[in-house]
C-alpha cells in the first residue's frame, strides 16, 4: 500500500481515459486515481453508440482515416488520425479480454462475432457496442478491474483545484509535481505529490445551458493546464449533438446517432423529411451539418423541436438494439416503436483542449493530458461519431508506455508548500456562485452556440470578463467549495472558447459565423492555438507536434 498522497503517477479523472491508463500502469508502481464524484460518473458511463474500429472484412484503415479527415473539415492531423485508427482493433481485443460484454451476432459460418453498427460520417459498419449502453458496460468492467488492483488507490469525491508546478514553488525545474486536491467529504485541501501527473478530466460542454453531458464536464483539466502554462487549441469547436431528447422531465438524455445509423429519419413537426435539402448523406451526414440543419429548420418554423422516427423498424429490433432509449422514453410516456421522438441539438463534445503530442505529453514536463481534455489534433473541426472512446483508449496506451519508460529517472519532489487558507473566510453569499453558473451557461448558449456572429462573440467576451473579475474576488476571499472550483474553471474555458472563436475569421466544421459564412479553403486551414502569457511560458516538452 502506498503512502496516502504520494504516488508514482497521479491520474485526475476516472473515465475511459483515466481508468484504462490506471490499468496499464498498475503493475509498475503506485497510482492514485482521482474522481470528483463517484468513480464511474463521467461522460464515459453515458456513452451509447459505441467505439469505432476497423474490424469488418470489407473495411480498411484508409477508409476510416478518410472518413475521419472528411468529417474534420480540413483540420485533422493525418498522422494523429492514422496512429489512433491503426491502434483501434488491438484496443477492442484488450477490452474483450477484460470482459466488456459487447453485442454479438451470428456470422454466416455460425460463429459468434461482434455486431458492428453505423453512425454518421462512417462509410462502413465499424462501431463496436454493447446495445445502446456501451458506456455502462465499458465503465463497469474497467472499474471492476481497477478495484482489484492493490497498487491503484481510488479517491472518489476528491476534486483537483490546481496543478503544482516547480516554477510556482520556487524550484529550479518547472516540472509538474502534483496537485492540490479538495476532499469534498472533509472540506480539506491536500497535496497529492507524484512523479508524473495525468489530466483525464473530460470535456467542457457544461459551459452550455443545454448539454448531453453529466454535470462533471466543466473543463477543469483544460483550465488547470492553462493556468499552469500549457497551450490550448481549437476550443471554438464545441460539438452539438443533433438529437438530445426534448422533454421537460428529461435532463440531458441522448438519442444515439446509431438510431439514425439503423434507419431513423428526421422529421419536421408536420412529418416532412428535410435532411435531403442539406446534404446528400441525409441523416448520416457529419454532426455539424445535421445539427445546423435542425437549428435552421427550428428557427425558420419557430418550432421547439424536430422529430426522429424509427417506428418503421420492428418493435423487436428497436427493443433489442436500443433497450435503454426505449425504456427511458417509455418512462416519459413515449413509445418509440409507434411514435417519433422529439429531439433538439445540445452541446456534446469538446474537440479542442490541452495540446499534446502522440504520447499525451503537454508543454509542461511531467504533465500529460489524455481523453476529451486533450487536443491531439485527431478530430479537427468536427469529431466523427464514436472516435472519442477510441482516442481515449489509444492515447492511454501510448501515454502509459512513455510514462513507464521515463519514471525510473524521476525523483518525487517533496518540498511543496501546503495549501494556504490563512486569509480566507467562509462565504456569506453562495448565491453569487449559483447566479454566475446560470448566467454564464445561458449567454454561452445564446452568443457562442451553433451559429455565431462577431457582435455576439463581443457581447459574450464582455460578460465573461466581468464574471471572471467577480469570481476572482470571491475565490481570493472565501474558502473554496466544489461549485466555486467548477465555476472558476467554466469561466476560464468559456473565455478560451470565445477567444478561439474570435480568432477564426471563417466558417469551418463546428464553427459557423454569419459574418464569415465561407471556409477559407484547404490551403488556409489552420488550428487556433492559444499560448498563456509570457510570464507563464511553456517548456519545450512536446515531441513532434507541428
Ligand atoms: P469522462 O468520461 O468525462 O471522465 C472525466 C472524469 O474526470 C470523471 O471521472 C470526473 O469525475 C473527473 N474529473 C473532472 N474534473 C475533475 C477534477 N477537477 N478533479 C477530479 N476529477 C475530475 N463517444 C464515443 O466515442 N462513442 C459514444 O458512443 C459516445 N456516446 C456519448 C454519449 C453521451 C451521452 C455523451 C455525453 C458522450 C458520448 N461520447 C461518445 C463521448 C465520450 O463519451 C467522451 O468523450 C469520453 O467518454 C470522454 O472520456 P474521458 O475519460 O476523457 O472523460
Ligand atoms: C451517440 O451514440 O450518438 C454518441 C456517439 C458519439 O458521441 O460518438
Amino acid at each position: 500500500m502506498s503512502i496516502s498522497n504520494q504516488h508514482d503517477v497521479l491520474i485526475i479523472g476516472s473515465g475511459a481515459a483515466g481508468l484504462s491508463l490506471a490499468l496499464r500502469l498498475a503493475s509498475n508502481g503506485p497510482v492514485a486515481l482521482i474522481s470528483k464524484g463517484p468513480v464511474n460518473e463521467g461522460c464515459t458511463y453515458y456513452a451509447q453508440g459505441g467505439i469505432s474500429a476497423v474490424l469488418a472484412e470489407e473495411d480498411s484503415f484508409q477508409s476510416h482515416v478518410d472518413d475521419t479527415v472528411n468529417a474534420g473539415a480540413g483540420l485533422c492531423d493525418p498522422d494523429s488520425v492514422r496512429f489512433t485508427i491503426e491502434h483501434g482493433p488491438e484496443n477492442i481485443r484488450w477490452l474483450q479480454q477484460l470482459g466488456v460484454p459487447f453485442t454479438k451476432e451470428t456470422s454466416p459460418d455460425g460463429s459468434r462475432v461482434l455486431h458492428l453498427t453505423r453512425e454518421g460520417g462512417h462509410s462502413f459498419r465499424r462501431i463496436v457496442h454493447a446495445a445502446d449502453a456501451t458506456g455502462v458496460a465499458l465503465s463497469n468492467t474497467l472499474v471492476n478491474h481497477v478495484r482489484q488492483h492493490a497498487s491503484i488507490d481510488v479517491y472518489e469525491n476528491h476534486i483537483a483545484v490546481d496543478l503544482i508546478t516547480g516554477s510556482k514553488q520556487g524550484l529550479k525545474h518547472n516540472r509538474c509535481v502534483g496537485a492540490y486536491i479538495l476532499n469534498k467529504n472533509t472540506g480539506h485541501v491536500k497535496r497529492f505529490l507524484a512523479k508524473t501527473v495525468v489530466l483525464a478530466t473530460g470535456g467542457a460542454s457544461k459551459v452550455y445551458l443545454y448539454t448531453t453531458n453529466p454535470d462533471c464536464s466543466t473543463g477543469d483539466g483544460i483550465a488547470m493546464a492553462w493556468r499552469a502554462g500549457c497551450r490550448v487549441g481549437n476550443m471554438e469547436f464545441n460539438q452539438f449533438h443533433p438529437t438530445c431528447l426534448y422533454h421537460p422531465e428529461a435532463k440531458s438524455f441522448l438519442i444515439s446517432e446509431a438510431v439514425r445509423g439503423e434507419g431513423g429519419k428526421l422529421l419536421l413537426p408536420d412529418g416532412e423529411q428535410f435532411m435531403h435539402r442539406f446534404d446528400q448523406r441525409t441523416e448520416l451526414a457529419p454532426r455539424d451539418i445535421v445539427a445546423r440543419a435542425i437549428d435552421h429548420e427550428m428557427k425558420r418554423l419557430g418550432a421547439e423541436c424536430v422529430y426522429l422516427d424509427i417506428s418503421h423498424r420492428s418493435a423487436a429490433f428497436i427493443k433489442s438494439h436500443f433497450p435503454t432509449i426505449f425504456k427511458r422514453c417509455l418512462e416519459l410516456g413515449l413509445d418509440i416503436t409507434r411514435e417519433p421522438i422529439p429531439v433538439v441539438p445540445a452541446a456534446h463534445y469538446t474537440c479542442g483542449g490541452v495540446m499534446t503530442d502522440m504520447n499525451g505529453r503537454t508543454d509542461i514536463e511531467g504533465l500529460y493530458a489524455i481523453g476529451e481534455t486533450a487536443f491531439t489534433r485527431m478530430h479537427g473541426a468536427n469529431r466523427m461519431a464514436s472516435n472519442s472512446l477510441l482516442e481515449c483508449l489509444v492515447f492511454a496506451g501510448s501515454a502509459s508506455k512513455d510514462i513507464i519508460k521515463n519514471i525510473a529517472d524521476i525523483r518525487l519532489e517533496k518540498k511543496i508548500a501546503p495549501w494556504d487558507e490563512s486569509r480566507v473566510t467562509d462565504s456569506d453569499e453562495e448565491v453569487v456562485v449559483t447566479h454566475n453558473w446560470d448566467e454564464l451557461r445561458r449567454f454561452m448558449w445564446d452568443y457562442v452556440g451553433i451559429v455565431r456572429t462577431n457582435k455576439r462573440l463581443e457581447r459574450a467576451m464582455r460578460r465573461i470578463q466581468l464574471l471572471q473579475h467577480e469570481i476572482y474576488e470571491y475565490y481570493s476571499n472565501f474558502r473554496i467549495s466544489s461549485d466555486l472550483i467548477e465555476l472558476r474553471n467554466l469561466a476560464q474555458v468559456s473565455e478560451l472558447i470565445i477567444r478561439c472563436a474570435m480568432e477564426r475569421k471563417e466558417s469551418r466544421g463546428l464553427h459557423f459565423s454569419l459574418d464569415y459564412p465561407d471556409s477559407l479553403g484547404e490551403q488556409s486551414a489552420k488550428d487556433t492555438i492559444l499560448t498563456p502569457g509570457k510570464d507563464n511560458k511553456p517548456a519545450a516538452n512536446i515531441q513532434a507536434v507541428k
